[in-house]
């Protein structure tokens, strides 16, 4: 392609470009500049990404979303799924040639003539379709109380999804501004939405025209558009001392009060923020909205914030306290990304973790300010910390920089090692350099850098010049960047010094294969050590043998990895290990987690005996904390997940109804008014692992308050915190009259907690037929749907994980692989992610030998490769862990039992 331009910005006044004739019905105008004459080489992989010297400035942007039939009108750029009506440079007619693999639009000027530097002008007609798809520009619809269907149209573009929408230059560091004109309906209460504030509107025939503001210079993935009819709660926050903006929450009219929550939150989330960046929100206004077919949680589109309604809308009488945690932490998260990704982007998908990593952490400290008594910082471990440990300790892992070109490989990134390893290790540095230091380097950051793109590297430059010149940030923190997995400590007392030596945690040592890191599988490490003082040493990734530190003095005792805020692990000798446990009622909470957690999972690769973390858990029965008591049940349930094949099941379920016990009795089913947050948050996981492990008392009660809640809903309400224990535990007793009530509440409930809530309690029901039934009605689009397309995984990953439907999904996954292929698409990232996580509890060759069969009659793995190695290491893992510790368990269990 060569272009060419002459004059600049003189016309791009004049390019309010509305589309003409029947057949177009979107337009885009795109004014791009070019730094240097370049001609068009032929796509190699490098295909995916555009010539680096046409970088667009402006777009003017024309949607007509047809509401009623589903259809929307509208160089080298990314085009994916539109056809392509016309196509102008610089107003003369050119030609164009798609490539579909590149998912590029290849615009020739028709004369030949060369482009010079300069300011270009490219005007494109197309259309497109909005039906059945839940990425792009889309349509989706809700049901009114009264029962009617009501449409509208919304858009999702992160990462390569606005291509889908209006042929763009869709890489994230080819900012521009954007200047939006949306159309919509003229019947009353409709209106139209995008990242910035609405200008003029004008009615058309077709409808009526809105006109937006022009943005300032961002990414396309941050673009958005919505049409709809809901309604609004609004207040007002500081930009700065100076200027206010409006925010405002957007929900359909029924739900409109659930907005306040989210409306009261976003408030002193912002204040938090603004203070904490010390910059000032960087737009005009902000709005929040919650949309009914939503693929991810929530998406940042800059000014217009989209979410799934689960993750926006709070119901006082039907959410639950994890509801509402959950509401907190997906509004902090996104709008920290209006600095963290939106204000500063990372420059291309390699660097996500920028965005997703500093956003995941980010969000903690807000959430934390807003709600100290939630204990974030504690939760931090179980919520972020303790997952990704345990997949990072598996060949199937990456670097958190890690390569990514495709769409599908860019896709796949999204995952837990850039979202909570990135933010892990934020973690730990912050807390390595002091918070002080850690937040005046990121406020440096952002104003260098603001408006741009930012690669890791410039993040590192800030802290160095803040830091003493002996610890060099880059070449610390690159051990944890670059390379995947993270060191285990092994921990000797010699004398008055404590002996450190480091290697690599995996779970299986047995399959570990040669290293390829260019560190060598060493890390340097902040250790810290909790003695009269708090301190961190570092250990070198370059020392070849081991690193000492002096005892402080007049300690009885130590514990490394203070409230584990180091992304490592540590193993002491077992005489340590019990000095430690004999102390465990001095400790923090997030020092009792770490423990507690630490001990199984150092057992479970086989480097401490079980009799160690098993003699952990005594704990518990004297305490009811619920961070704790939340390791411990997802610890036991790895347990249960191995034993449950095995003939002396019954030895676990006895060990684990006599732990709980004395925590279930003690905190019962009786609410009271002045319980904590932390407090319901406890019974829900005690009162669950009770019922899980048959306790009598528990599951009665349980089953009796399900039936006479469903005999009479209104009459035998039961409190938003333990529905979810009674429908579960209720249902797996009941049969199929109960299942079809049940069905029926769930097809008219509109609070989506609520009916999420029910949707597991479907999946949760022992009959296998009924488990078909209710995978038959996923399946089920268009106006008929019960199931939203959005909720589809979620149904899949309930029914596996009831023990009865584990094998129905599995058989259901692989016979119907095209269905879902065909339904979802291959850049699916929760298609991707589906495999290990209905896989999640095998434990046979068999099943090993199923996966690898099916792998290999589908080789096309699109967003789910890395998926899928994680799913067969964990089937490894598991095998291997039933042959290798499953009967010193079960002895242990048995002694237990018997004393
Ligand atoms: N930027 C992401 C949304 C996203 C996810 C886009 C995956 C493309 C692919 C957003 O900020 C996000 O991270 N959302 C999370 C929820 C959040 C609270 C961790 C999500 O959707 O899973
Ligand atoms: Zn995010």
């Amino acid at each position: 392609m060569i272009i060419q331009r002459n004059n600049l910005q003189s016309e791009l006044d004049d390019c309010k470009v509305h589309s003409n004739g029947i057949t177009t019905i979107a337009s885009t105008i795109a004014s791009i500049s070019t730094t240097e004459q370049v001609s068009t080489v032929a796509p190699d992989l490098s295909g995916y990404r555009l010539p680096p010297h046409i970088i667009p400035e402006s777009y003017d942007l024309t949607l007509y979303p047809n509401l009623n039939d589903g259809t929307f009108k509208g160089v080298r750029v990314h085009s994916k799924g539109l056809s392509i009506n016309s196509v102008h440079i610089d107003g003369d007619a050119s030609s164009f040639e798609e490539n579909e693999q590149f998912e590029v639009l290849i615009l020739t000027k028709s004369n030949k003539a060369v482009i010079l530097n300069g300011v270009i002008e490219i005007k494109i007609e197309y259309s497109g379709d909005m039906k059945d798809r839940i990425v792009g520009l889309y349509t989706s619809s809700y049901t009114r109380k009264d029962g009617t269907k009501v449409p509208i149209a919304t858009t999702k573009f992160e990462p390569t999804y606005a291509r889908q929408a209006f042929p763009c230059f869709d890489e994230p560091n080819m900012k521009a501004t954007f200047t939006a004109h949306v159309l919509k309906p003229k019947k009353t209460g409709y209106i139209s939405l995008s990242n910035m504030p609405q200008s003029t509107e004008e009615s058309n025939e077709n409808g009526v025209m809105v006109h937006f503001e022009e943005s300032k210079k961002m990414s396309t993935y941050l673009a958005c558009f919505i049409v709809c009819d809901f309604h609004f709660t609004s207040t007002i926050i500081e930009a700065n001392n100076q200027t206010t903006i409006p925010l405002r929450v957007f929900a359909p009219r029924d739900q409109i009060e659930h907005t306040k929550f989210a409306l009261d939150t976003s408030v002193t989330i912002m204040k938090y923020f603004t203070k904490y960046f010390d910059i000032p929100y960087p737009l005009p206004k902000l709005d929040l909205i919650a949309i009914p077919d939503f693929v991810s949680g929530a998406m940042e589109h800059w000014g217009l914030v989209t979410f799934r309604e689960t993750a926006l809308l709070y119901d006082e009488k039907k959410s639950s306290s994890s509801n509402k945690e959950r509401v907190a932490h997906v509004i902090a998260h996104e709008l920290s990304h209006s600095w963290f990704g939106n204000l500063v982007t990372m420059n291309w998908w390699n660097d996500l973790w920028l965005n997703e990593g500093f956003a995941s952490y980010i969000e903690v400290k807000g959430v934390h300010d807003t709600f100290p008594e939630w204990q974030m910082m504690d939760q931090f471990l179980i919520d972020t910390l303790h997952s990704v440990l345990s997949l990072d300790a598996t060949p199937a892992s990456h670097p958190i920089i890690q390569s990514a070109i495709t769409p599908d490989q860019i896709t796949e990134i999204f995952d837990s090692i850039t979202y909570d390893k990135g933010a892990s290790i934020l973690r730990m540095l912050d807390n390595a350099v002091t918070e002080d230091i850690f937040q005046k380097a990121v406020k440096q950051y952002l104003i260098k850098h603001q408006w741009g793109n930012a690669v890791t590297q410039y993040f590192w430059d800030e802290l160095q010049g803040l830091v003493p010149e002996a610890v060099n940030i880059t070449d610390v923190m690159s051990t944890w960047t670059v390379q995947m997995g993270y060191p285990i400590l092994t921990v000797k007392e010699e004398g008055n010094e404590y002996v450190l030596t480091q290697k690599r945690f995996l779970k299986d040592y047995s399959n570990s294969s040669e290293s390829n890191s260019p560190y060598g599988d060493k890390w340097t490490i902040p250790v810290i050590v909790l003695g009269p003082t708090s301190k961190f040493f570092f250990y070198d990734h370059t020392l070849q043998t081991f690193f000492k530190i002096t005892k402080p003095p007049g300690m009885k005792w130590i514990k490394f990895n203070h409230n584990q805020v180091g992304y490592y692990r540590i193993n002491y000798s077992p005489e340590h290990w019990n000095v430690l446990a004999a102390n465990m009622e001095q400790m923090s909470i997030s020092d009792k987690t770490h423990l507690l957690e630490e001990s199984f999972s150092i057992a479970e690769s086989g480097e401490l005996s079980y009799g160690i973390p098993l003699e952990l858990t005594s704990y518990l029965t004297k305490y009811t904390d619920f961070i704790p008591w939340s390791v411990a049940s997802s610890k036991l349930g790895n347990l249960r997940k191995y034993l449950v094949d095995s003939l002396d099941y019954n030895e676990y379920l006895i060990y684990a109804s006599n732990l709980v016990l004395p925590a279930y009795t003690s905190i019962g089913w009786d609410e009271s008014e002045s319980d904590t947050h932390l407090k319901i948050r406890a019974r829900s996981i005690i009162l669950n692992f009770a019922c899980r492990s048959n306790n009598r008392d528990c599951l009665t009660i349980a089953k009796t308050k399900f039936s006479s809640w469903l005999n009479d809903p209104i009459k035998n309400e039961i409190s938003q915190e333990l529905r979810g224990i009674v429908f579960n535990y209720g249902i797996a007793n009941s049969g199929k009259e109960e299942w079809f009530k049940l069905l029926d509440l769930y097809k008219n409930e509109i609070d989506a907690s609520e009916k999420q809530r029910m949707l597991q309690a479907l999946a949760n029901v022992k009959e296998t037929w009924l488990l078909q039934h209710l995978i038959q009605l996923g399946t089920i689009e268009g106006v008929n749907q019960v199931i939203r397309s959005q909720d589809y995984f979620t149904l899949l990953q309930y029914i596996s994980s009831n023990p009865i439907g584990t094998t129905i999904v599995w058989n259901y996954v692989r016979e119907k692989w095209t269905y879902l292929v065909d339904r979802f698409g291959l850049n699916d990232r929760y298609l991707g992610q589906l495999i290990p996580s209905i896989t999640e509890s095998f434990t046979t060759n068999f099943q090993l030998h199923e996966m690898e069969t099916f792998f290999g009659d589908n080789p096309n793995a699109g967003a789910g490769a890395l998926a899928r190695e994680k799913a067969l290491t964990n089937l490894r893992n598991n095998i291997k862990w039933v042959s290798s510790n499953r009967d010193d368990v079960i002895k242990w269990l048995k002694q237990h039992n018997s004393s």
